[in-house]
C-alpha cells in the first residue's frame, strides 16, 4: 500500500478542488439524509392495518362487565382502532376471539365450535398453574396466550415500575413491624407454615378474611403501609407469579415486601435487588426474624431506593390488557396454534 506522503500531491493539494469537492460531498449527504427523513415520516404515518380490529370477549374476565360499547380503548388508554364487544353474533367478523380460562372451566360446548379462517383465539389467565384446572384437551385450540408469564405471546404482569423524573422517596410512618393479608389461608400451603414458623420468632399483624378482619378496597393501603415489612407470600410457587401482594399491598403502600415466591434472581428481572427480602435470603426464619427486628434506620431506607427513580404501575383493569392485544396484534405470529396448552402452561 502506498503511504499517504507517495500519493500524487497536486490536485489534492490544491485548495478550490477540496472546497469542491467537500462541498458535493456535503450536499449528497443532505439530499440522502432528507430523502431518508421523507420516507421514514411517511411510513410512521402509514395506519398499521387498514381497518381497526375487533376484539370479541367471549365471556369478561370479571365478575362485572363494564360498559364497552363507546370507544373505551381510545378513550382510556389512547389505543385507536380497537374495537371490543362482546357479541357472539359478531364472531364470525372478530380479528381475535378471547377466552378467559374460567370459560374453559365450564364446559367445551361454552366454546364456539368453528373457528373463522384468519381468526386468532386468544387464551388469558392470570392464575397460577397451582391453581388452574381442566387444562387438559385444548390441544391446537388457541393461537396466543396472555399470562404473568413473560414468554406469553401478550405478557402481563400484575405490576411494573416505570421511571419517574420527578419520583422522590416517600416512607410512610411506621407504627407496626411486620403484616399479613390472606383471605385464603390453608394449613397444607407452604406459605402456611412459613408464617407458622416465623411467628414463632415475632408477632405478625393478620388481616383479611381468613382472620375475619378484612379489609375494605380503600383500608388495605393505609393498613399494610403501617408496618415496617409485608408479607407478600404467594399461594403457590411458579416462575414469573409476582401478583398484587408484591406490587400493591408492598410496593405502592410504601412497605418492604418480604417474599415468598420464585426465586431472587426472577424477582430482579422487575424490582432492583435491593428493594425486597426474600425468604431464601436467610439460612432459618429465625435469622429472618432477627434481621426484621434489629435493622436500623439507614438499611431500612435503602430498601426504597427505587422510589428516587420509579413509581409503581398496577394493572388491574380487565379493560387495559384487553386494550393492549391491539397494541401487540401486528407483532404477533400468525397461523401458529399451541399443540398442548397444558404442557405449556404446566412447564
Ligand atoms: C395518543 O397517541 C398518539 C399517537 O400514538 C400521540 O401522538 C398522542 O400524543 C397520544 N395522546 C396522549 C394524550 O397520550
Ligand atoms: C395433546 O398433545 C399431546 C402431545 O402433544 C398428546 O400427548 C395428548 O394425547 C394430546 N391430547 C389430546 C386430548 O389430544
Ligand atoms: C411520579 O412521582 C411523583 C412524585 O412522587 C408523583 O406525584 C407522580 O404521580 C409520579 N408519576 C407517575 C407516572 O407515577
Ligand atoms: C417449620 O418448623 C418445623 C418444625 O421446626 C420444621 O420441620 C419445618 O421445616 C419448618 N418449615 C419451614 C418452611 O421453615
Ligand atoms: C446499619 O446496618 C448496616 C447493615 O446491617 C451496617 O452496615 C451499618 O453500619 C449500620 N449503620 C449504623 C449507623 O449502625
Amino acid at each position: 500500500m502506498p503511504r499517504a506522503s507517495t500519493l500524487p500531491r497536486l490536485p489534492w493539494s490544491l485548495p478550490s478542488v477540496k472546497v469542491l469537492i467537500t462541498t458535493g460531498l456535503f450536499i449528497t449527504m443532505f439530499w440522502n439524509l432528507k430523502y431518508v427523513i421523507n420516507l421514514s415520516d411517511v411510513f410512521s404515518k402509514a395506519p398499521k392495518h387498514t381497518k381497526p380490529l375487533m376484539i370479541l370477549v367471549w365471556e369478561w374476565p370479571a365478575k362485572q362487565a363494564p360498559d364497552i360499547s363507546t370507544d373505551i380503548c381510545r378513550d382510556l388508554y389512547n389505543i385507536t382502532d380497537c374495537w371490543l364487544t362482546m357479541d357472539h353474533g359478531l364472531l364470525s367478523q372478530a380479528d381475535v376471539v378471547v377466552f378467559h380460562h374460567d370459560v374453559l372451566q365450564q364446559s367445551r360446548d361454552k366454546l364456539p365450535k368453528e373457528k373463522p379462517p384468519g381468526q386468532n383465539w386468544l387464551w388469558v389467565s392470570l392464575e397460577s398453574p397451582t391453581n388452574t384446572k381442566a387444562l387438559a384437551g385444548w390441544n391446537e385450540t388457541f393461537n396466543w396466550v396472555m399470562t404473568y408469564r413473560q414468554d406469553s405471546d401478550i405478557f402481563i404482569p400484575y405490576g411494573k415500575l416505570v421511571p419517574n423524573w420527578s419520583a422522590t422517596v416517600n416512607i410512610p410512618r411506621k407504627t407496626r413491624l411486620v403484616s399479613w393479608v390472606i383471605s385464603n389461608y390453608r394449613r397444607t400451603q407452604k406459605r402456611a407454615e412459613v408464617y407458622k414458623n416465623l411467628s414463632r420468632y415475632l408477632h405478625v399483624d393478620i388481616y383479611g378474611k381468613a382472620n375475619n378482619k378484612p379489609l375494605c378496597k380503600d383500608c388495605l393501603l393505609p393498613t399494610t403501609s403501617k408496618s415496617k415489612f409485608y408479607l407478600a407470600f404467594e399461594n403457590s410457587i411458579h416462575r414469573d407469579y409476582i401478583t398484587e401482594k408484591f406490587w400493591r399491598n408492598s410496593l405502592m403502600a410504601g412497605t418492604v415486601p418480604v417474599v415468598l415466591g420464585p426465586p431472587r434472581a426472577n424477582y430482579e428481572q422487575f424490582v432492583p435487588a435491593d428493594s425486597f427480602i426474600h425468604v431464601n435470603d436467610f439460612e432459618s426464619l429465625a435469622e429472618l426474624a432477627n434481621f426484621l427486628k434489629t435493622v436500623n434506620s439507614s438499611r431500612y431506607r435503602q430498601f426504597f431506593s427505587w422510589q428516587k427513580r420509579y413509581s409503581v404501575k398496577l394493572y388491574a383493569d380487565w379493560r387495559e390488557r384487553i386494550c393492549t392485544i391491539c397494541t401487540k396484534y401486528p407483532s404477533l405470529p400468525q397461523g401458529r396454534v399451541y399443540p398442548n396448552l397444558e404442557s405449556w402452561f404446566k412447564a
